[in-house]
């Protein structure tokens, strides 16, 4: 087993400061957080998932005006389709079927349009992540919900109704099933804003009834072996899981499933630091995500584990490109090396800069105090 080094603190903060100047200067004018501006798959497109937990990082680093600018940028984009998600809660309230071009999309360009390229709509982790972030920002500086209501309003009422569908995953794979960490974002999203007060009595008693079932069908169906699992009815494990626990809180911190979770996750998933997203990912190989290092991270730091933590948050800064940025993932271990080349002969090397990497890595460095006192 090789030994990384421990990096020195004032290296690892300022990664953070880099971290935070990545992303504002990839930062659109209109407020978007482009996924990878280089990429050539995710470029010209900004995704809810990414961008909430970047939002998160760059709210936590103490750049409100750049959180306010991205939570602005999402309230707009989605009060403009406020008349199609009208149209999908009357059609689920009457139980017909919800035509997809009706249904909202993953991602969206940087001016908030759809985008043309085809990609896998439709998932509802991201709206779900989107309110968490949003409430859990202004809570933390003190600022008036109201300014995102519009916003707020139509991320609700999609995921209220749409919630029990089966939809792709954080990974855009497999929407034939109901994922457990997207139940860990819309449980996340909808208990935020239930008790935030943005909301009317009707639609905030909607958004905790919907909660409550959601956390329901999880336990019943969603555990194996005191651990949550991947989908409803599935065995496997998924390096998003410990979201279910911090920052949703599906499952109650420090709980016994809480900790079997990231027990789980960590025995099957983290190799020396660096965490893969499932055994069976083929993605450029499957290598190691650092978003999910600072994930498991995150976890570890909330539950007490600061030297567990510590070393996930270098295992990423070791990561780190000679100019300071985070690629998506790393290929120190691959679970399916022969799957690497068709990736990087289909849509080039992996995404370097991702900007939910660097928020991440905000988020982990914050929780571990590492940016108390900082001149910034
Ligand atoms: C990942 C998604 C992510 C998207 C943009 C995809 O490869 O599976 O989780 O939202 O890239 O970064």
């Amino acid at each position: 087993m090789t030994t990384l080094p421990t990096h020195r603190t004032d290296e690892v903060v300022a990664l953070a400061h880099r971290s935070h100047a990545v992303i504002r200067e990839h930062q659109h004018a209109s407020g978007a957080y482009p996924a990878a501006p280089t990429f050539s798959a995710y470029q010209g497109y900004a995704w809810l998932r990414d961008g909430g937990f970047t939002a998160e990082g760059m709210s936590r680093y103490g750049d409100v005006t750049s959180a306010d600018a991205f939570h602005d940028w999402v309230d707009a984009t989605l009060a403009d389709r406020r008349e199609a998600v009208d149209e999908v809660v009357r059609l689920r309230a009457a139980g017909a079927e919800v035509p997809r071009a009706l249904l909202l999309p993953t991602r969206f360009t940087l001016d908030g349009g759809d985008g043309t390229d085809a990609w896998w709509d439709f998932q509802t982790d991201g709206y779900g992540t989107w309110l968490w972030a949003v409430v859990t920002h202004a809570t933390r500086h003190a600022l008036d919900l109201a300014r995102w209501r519009p916003g707020i309003e139509v991320a609700a009422d999609f995921v209220t109704a749409l919630w029990d569908l089966p939809c792709y995953d954080w990974w855009e794979e497999h929407d034939e099933h109901r994922h457990v960490s997207t139940l860990g974002a819309i449980v996340g999203g909808l208990e935020a804003v239930a008790g935030s007060g943005v909301l009317d009595d009707d639609r905030s008693a909607r958004c905790r009834a919907v909660a409550a079932e959601a956390r329901a069908l999880t336990l019943a169906e969603g555990v194996v072996d005191g651990h949550l699992v991947k989908w409803l009815g599935s065995e496997a494990v998924d390096g998003s899981l410990p979201a279910c626990v911090v920052p949703f809180g599906l499952v109650p911190r420090g709980s016994a499933l809480a900790a079997g979770t990231l027990e789980a996750v960590a025995a099957e998933l983290d190799v020396e630091g660096g965490v893969h997203r499932f055994l069976a990912d083929v993605f450029y190989g499957g290598g190691q995500w650092l978003l999910l290092s600072c994930l498991l991270g995150w976890n570890l730091a909330a539950a007490g584990d600061r030297e567990g933590a510590r070393r996930l948050l270098d295992w990423v800064a070791a990561h780190a490109t000679a100019e300071g940025e985070l690629p998506e993932q790393v290929d120190d271990h691959l679970l399916h090396p022969g799957s690497r080349a068709e990736w990087v002969e289909r849509w080039g090397e992996v995404a370097t800069p991702l900007l939910w990497s660097h928020g991440m890595y905000l988020v982990l460095a914050d929780e571990l105090g590492l940016l108390d006192g900082v001149a910034r």
